[in-house]
C-alpha cells in the first residue's frame, strides 16, 4: 500500500493526489483521503478501483480546502477491494479518520475487546480496529499523541499508520513498524509518505523514520519518538532523485521509459565505481578484506525478478571469486533451518528494500549471526536499514510494477561486488579483473544497441497477440534469463509461460512441445561458450523437430542457429556473464509489446503490487 500525508500552506488535496499518484505502484485496489478541512471537519472520499475512479469522484464532489489530510492507496488484505473496505477509516464518531499499510496480527482479539465495550464497526478490515482503538484512547486522554501512542503499542503485526483529529487540526500522527514511513521536511510544511516518490516534487530533504517510531508533523514542527515518547534523534539525507524521473515525461507507459532507461541504469550503477581498473565500493568500508577472505559461503535472498539477478550472479561470482553462493526466494529461506553462521554472508536484493519476505529473511539471517548486505534502489528503505551494509544501485525510481531497469542494476550491483570480492580473495589475476570490467562497462553502450531493435520485437509480439502459453529456453546464465522472460509475460500479458534449463527439457518439460508452441530460446555465445553453444542448438533441433515455433536470441553473426529458428533476435557480441545483460531485453520489450496489444495497462497489471510489504 501506499501512504502520504501533509500538514502546510498548500490544498491538500492537490499534494494527496499527486503523492498518491507517485505510489500508485504500491496498490491499486482502491484508494482514499482524509482532509480535515479549514472549518475543523473531516472529509473522507474512498473508492475501490484505480487512483482514477477517486480523482473522477473527487472532481464531481470536491470537497472544501484544508491544510492536513491523509492519503492511501491500497492492495487489500484483509476485506476484498471493496468502496466500504478502502481506506481511510474513521473512528470518535467520525472525528479522526485513520491509514495503515501492513496487518495487524491481533486485530480479532481487539475487536472482541471492542465490541464488548459497545463498539461498532462498519468494515471487515483490521485497520477499523486499529481507528476505533484510537477513537477510545482519545476520549479517555484527549490527546491525539498520548492516544496514538497507546494505540500503537497495542498492535502485533506489520504497519504504517498515519492519523488526523478534526479537534487537532494541523497535526498529522504517523508510526511504523516493519512497514515504510519517510518524512519530507519542507518549509512551512512537512509531508510523510510510504517513499520518497511521495513528495520529492516539493522537497528533497528526507528523514526515514525507525523501527517502532512514533512521527508527528506539523506544519513548522517534526518530532520523533519511540512507542514510550522518548524524544529519538533523526538524521535527514537528500534525496537523490530528480522529481522528474518519477514523471512519466513524453512516455506512453512507465514500463517503456524504464525499459529504454536501462543503459543509464547501468551506467549509474557502474559510475564512480570502477577506478584505475579496480573496483571501488566504498558502502563496504567495514566489510574489511579480511573478513571478505574468511566468507565461507553466500546465500542470496530475494523474490520475484530480483531473485533472478541472483541467480545470474551466482554464476558470475562463483566462477570470479570461488566461493559458493546459493540463491534463495526469502519466504522459503525464512521459514526453514538454513545453516547460517559468522562465515556465511547474507546478499539480500530488493528494488523496494520493502518486500516484506526480504525483510523478514534478512532479520532473520542476522538473529542467526550472518553478516548481511543489501543491494537496493530505494534510497533510505527499510532493509539497507536493517542490513549490514548497503550498495545501492542507481536505476532511478522505477514505477511500472514489473522489474525491469532494476534487473540490470542488480545485476552490474552484484557482479561489482562479485569482481571485489575476487580481488581480496586473490582468486583473478590483475589483467583478468580489467577484462571483466571493461565488459562490464561495454554493456550499457551495447544495451543501446539491443534497445535499437526494439521496433522488430514489437512486431512479433503483435502477431502473436493470441498465443496462449509461451516457453522460455536457456542455459548456464540463459537459464535465468529465461525465467525472467516467462516471468515478464505471465506478470504483464497473463498468457501461461514457463522457462526451463534447456538441459532439463528432455527430462520431462518436452512433453508439451506441439505443432506450433512457441519457444523462446536464448542461445549462449559459440565464442564464448564452445561447448554449451552445440548443445542449445541441438535442444533447438529436439524441439524443432516436434513442431515448436522457436525465436532465438542470439548473438550477432551466429549462422548455427539460423537453419533451426524461426525467428532469430540478435544481440551484440559480449562475453558470457554479460549476455544476460543483453538477453533479457527482447524478452522484456515482447512481454511490454504483447500486453499492449491485447489492451492490458502494463504499468499496473492486475493483482499485482510493487512492492508487497505483507509477508
Ligand atoms: C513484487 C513485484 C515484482 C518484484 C518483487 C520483488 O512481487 O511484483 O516485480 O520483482 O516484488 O520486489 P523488490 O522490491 O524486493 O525487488
Amino acid at each position: 500500500c501506499g501512504i502520504v500525508g501533509y500538514v502546510g500552506e498548500r490544498n491538500s488535496l492537490d499534494v494527496l493526489m499527486g503523492g498518491l499518484s507517485r505510489l500508485e505502484y504500491r496498490g491499486y485496489d482502491s484508494a482514499g483521503i482524509a482532509i480535515v478541512n479549514d472549518e475543523g471537519v473531516i472529509e473522507t472520499a474512498k473508492r475501490a478501483g484505480k487512483l482514477q475512479v477517486l480523482a473522477d469522484e473527487l472532481d464531481a464532489n470536491p470537497p472544501h480546502r484544508g491544510r492536513t489530510g491523509i492519503g492511501h492507496t491500497r492492495w487489500a488484505t484483509h476485506g476484498g477491494p471493496t468502496d466500504r473496505n478502502a481506506h481511510p477509516h474513521l473512528g470518535d464518531e467520525g472525528r479522526l479518520a485513520l491509514i495503515h499499510n501492513g496487518i495487524i496480527e491481533n486485530f480479532a482479539e481487539l475487536k472482541d475487546e471492542l465490541l464488548a465495550g459497545g463498539a461498532t464497526f462498519e468494515s471487515e478490515t483490521d485497520t477499523e480496529v486499529a481507528a476505533v482503538l484510537l477513537g477510545r484512547e482519545y476520549r479517555t486522554t484527549g490527546d491525539l499523541r498520548e492516544a496514538f501512542r497507546n494505540t500503537v503499542s497495542r498492535l502485533d503485526g506489520a504497519f504504517t499508520l498515519l492519523a488526523v483529529h478534526r479537534d487537532e487540526p494541523g497535526v498529522v500522527v504517523g508510526a511504523r513498524r516493519n512497514s515504510p514511513l519517510v518524512i519530507g521536511l519542507g518549509e512551512g510544511e512537512n509531508f510523510l509518505g510510504s517513499d520518497v516518490a511521495a513528495f520529492v516534487e516539493y522537497t528533497k530533504r528526507a528523514v526515514a523514520i525507525g523501527q517502532d517510531q512514533i512521527v508527528t508533523i506539523t506544519a513548522d514542527e517534526v518530532t520523533v519518538t519511540d512507542f514510550a515518547g522518548e524524544t529519538v534523534e533523526v538524521e535527514p539525507f537528500d534525496v537523490a532523485w530528480d522529481a522528474s524521473a518519477a514523471e512519466k515525461g513524453g512516455w506512453s507507459s512507465f514500463m517503456r521509459k524504464e525499459v529504454s532507461e536501462q543503459p543509464e541504469a547501468v551506467r549509474n550503477t557502474l559510475l564512480g565505481r570502477v577506478v584505475d581498473h579496480q573496483v571501488v565500493i566504498p558502502e563496504l568500508a567495514d566489510f574489511g578484506d579480511e573478513e571478505l577472505r574468511a566468507v565461507r559461503r553466500i546465500t542470496v535472498i530475494a523474490c520475484g525478478t530480483a531473485a533472478y539477478a541472483g541467480m545470474v550472479a551466482k554464476y558470475a561470482i562463483e566462477q570470479w571469486a570461488r566461493v559458493p553462493v546459493e540463491v534463495e526466494l526469502s519466504h522459503e529461506f525464512r521459514y526453514r533451518e538454513p545453516v547460517l553462521d559468522a562465515d556465511t554472508l547474507v546478499v539480500s536484493i530488493s528494488q523496494s528494500g520493502e518486500t516484506m519476505d526480504t525483510l523478514m529473511a534478512v532479520k532473520y539471517a542476522r538473529e542467526m549471526g550472518a553478516r548481511t548486505i543489501s543491494i537496493c534502489n530505494t534510497q533510505g528503505a527499510t532493509i539497507p536499514r536493517e542490513s549490514h551494509a548497503v550498495v545501492y544501485t542507481h536505476a532511478g525510481p522505477e514505477v511500472a510494477v514489473a522489474s525491469t531497469k532494476a534487473f540490470v542494476a542488480q545485476i552490474a550491483a552484484l557482479y561489482l561486488f562479485g569482481l571485489h570480492l575476487a580481488r581480496v580473495r586473490g582468486t583473478l589475476t590483475a589483467e583478468q579483473l580489467a577484462e571483466q570490467l571493461a565488459e562490464l562497462q561495454a554493456v550499457p553502450e551495447k544495451l543501446e544497441t539491443v534497445l535499437g531493435q526494439a521496433e522488430r520485437v514489437g512486431e512479433l509480439a503483435h502477431w502473436m497477440a493470441d498465443t496462449r502459453s509461451v516457453l522460455f529456453l536457456g542455459r548456464h546464465v540463459g537459464y535465468p534469463i529465461a525465467m525472467e522472460g516467462a516471468l515478464k509475460l505471465k506478470e504483464l500479458a497473463y498468457i501461461h509461460a514457463e522457462g526451463f534449463a534447456a538441459g532439463e527439457l528432455k527430462h520431462g518439460p518436452i512433453a508439451l512441445i506441439e505443432p506450433g508452441q512457441p519457444v523462446f530460446v536464448v542461445v549462449p555465445s559459440p565464442r564464448g561458450s564452445a561447448t554449451l553453444h552445440p548443445k542449445v542448438v541441438s535442444n533447438i533441433q529436439e524441439i524443432r523437430a516436434r513442431g515448436a515455433r522457436v525465436i532465438a536470441i542470439a548473438e550477432a553473426g551466429d549462422a548455427a542457429v539460423l537453419p533451426f529458428a524461426d525467428e532469430v533476435l540478435r544481440i551484440p557480441l559480449a562475453a558470457p556473464l554479460f549476455e544476460p545483460l543483453l538477453a533479457v531485453v527482447p524478452l522484456q520489450i515482447f512481454a511490454m509489446e504483447l500486453a499492449q496489444a491485447k489492451g492490458l495497462d502494463v504499468d499496473q497489471p492486475r493483482n499485482l503490487a510493487k512492492s508487497v510489504t505483507v509477508e
